[in-house]
């Protein structure tokens, strides 16, 4: 029988947003989800949550996000349940707190989704059990797990990586990916309108990780800059969840920021791999999509459906790497 490797010791532990956690203790949950990845394609068992109980609260809508906590528990041999807004107390009956003890007396585990940093952090406090951040207006936590896992399955190293994120940059996933990559030795380039340069707070947080921990950031709107020597073009939405009625002003702000074959050429090199956290709008066939194309003439979004397809395209490994960093956080924050 495979002796297998025990989870990273973060017994206890929430993860509420990057900052809260050391490089080593970042780096150490991608190595472990890498093993478990292994586990799981191997077909080797790797239970450790027997008879432990997770709590899935979701505000917004996921597909990626609740399918991974679901899977990684069951995996585990955790038992999930899923919590949505229509089902439950939380905000209209029952305050963050009195849910939160609540939870914290049935479930060994939380996962959060939902608008605001502060119920998130509230729920920690509040029930005594771990809680993971699957995604705020501010911070999406989880995401970073897996984006930096599948750079590190494709270049081998983290350190000294140019990753170029370009579009929104005053989202999550531009917060996000500056600070996990300041701390993980990245030089992340946030390529966007000056309308839409990130709060200062988040850039001089990323920036004071970087100088700890070896990363860079840099904001420019000047897209030649920011793309070259890129080994990453990274992209997302332009148009968040809960800012639906944006959808005019941002595509108007961000054309000229679309990831296109030009673009990826533009970097000079010939390993450059494309990233989205999903869900992407590269094409019409949904209904915003369908939506944005007849008022606004254009099919494709954030990027173009022939950069999406191509094999430098990675967001579906991007995506299944979602279940192992989940499992490797769930697994090393339980036991
Ligand atoms: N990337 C991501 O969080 O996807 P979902 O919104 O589908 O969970
Ligand atoms: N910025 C996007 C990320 C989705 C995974 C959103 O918040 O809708």
């Amino acid at each position: 029988m495979t002796e297998l490797q025990k989870p990273v010791p973060l017994k206890g532990r929430s993860l509420l947003k990057e900052n809260d956690f050391t490089k080593e203790e970042f780096e150490a949950l991608i190595d472990y989800a890498i093993t478990l990845k292994s586990y799981k394609h191997k077909g080797i068992a790797h239970r450790f949550l027997e008879g432990k109980n997770i709590a899935l609260l979701f505000e917004k809508t996921s597909t990626r996000t609740r399918a991974a906590f679901t899977v990684a528990s069951i995996d585990l041999g955790a038992h999930p349940e899923f919590l949505g807004k229509n089902d439950i107390q939380l905000g209209k009956k029952e305050s963050v707190e009195d849910t939160a003890k609540v939870l914290g007396r049935m479930f060994d585990g939380i996962e959060f989704r939902g608008f605001s940093q502060e119920v998130v952090e509230s729920l920690a406090e509040h029930s005594g059990v771990p809680v993971w951040n699957g995604l705020t207006d501010t911070w999406h936590p989880t995401q970073m797990l897996a984006d930096y896992m599948t750079v590190k399955e494709n270049f081998g190293h983290l350190e000294g990586i140019n990753l170029t994120y370009i579009g929104d940059g005053r989202n999550n996933m531009a917060h996000s990916l500056m600070v996990a990559g300041a701390m993980l030795g990245v030089n992340v380039r946030i390529c966007t309108p000056q309308s839409l340069f990130p709060n200062q707070t988040f850039v001089d947080m990323a920036r004071q990780r970087g100088e700890k921990d070896g990363g860079s950031v840099m904001v420019t709107d000047n897209i030649e800059e920011a793309v070259k020597d890129a080994h990453v073009i990274y992209t997302d939405v332009w148009v968040s969840m809960g800012e639906e009625s944006e959808f005019e002003t941002r595509v108007n702000l961000l054309k000229d920021y679309q990831v296109n074959k030009q673009l990826m050429r533009q970097t000079g090199r010939e390993d450059t791999i494309f990233l989205h956290c999903l869900p992407a709008f590269h094409d019409t066939q949904t209904l915003y999509g369908k939506e944005i194309e007849e008022k606004y003439g254009i099919g494709e979004m954030e990027v173009t459906d022939e950069v999406f397809r191509s094999p430098q395209s990675k967001v579906f490994d991007q995506a299944e790497n979602r279940m192992h960093t989940i499992k490797s956080v769930i697994a090393s924050t339980l036991t």
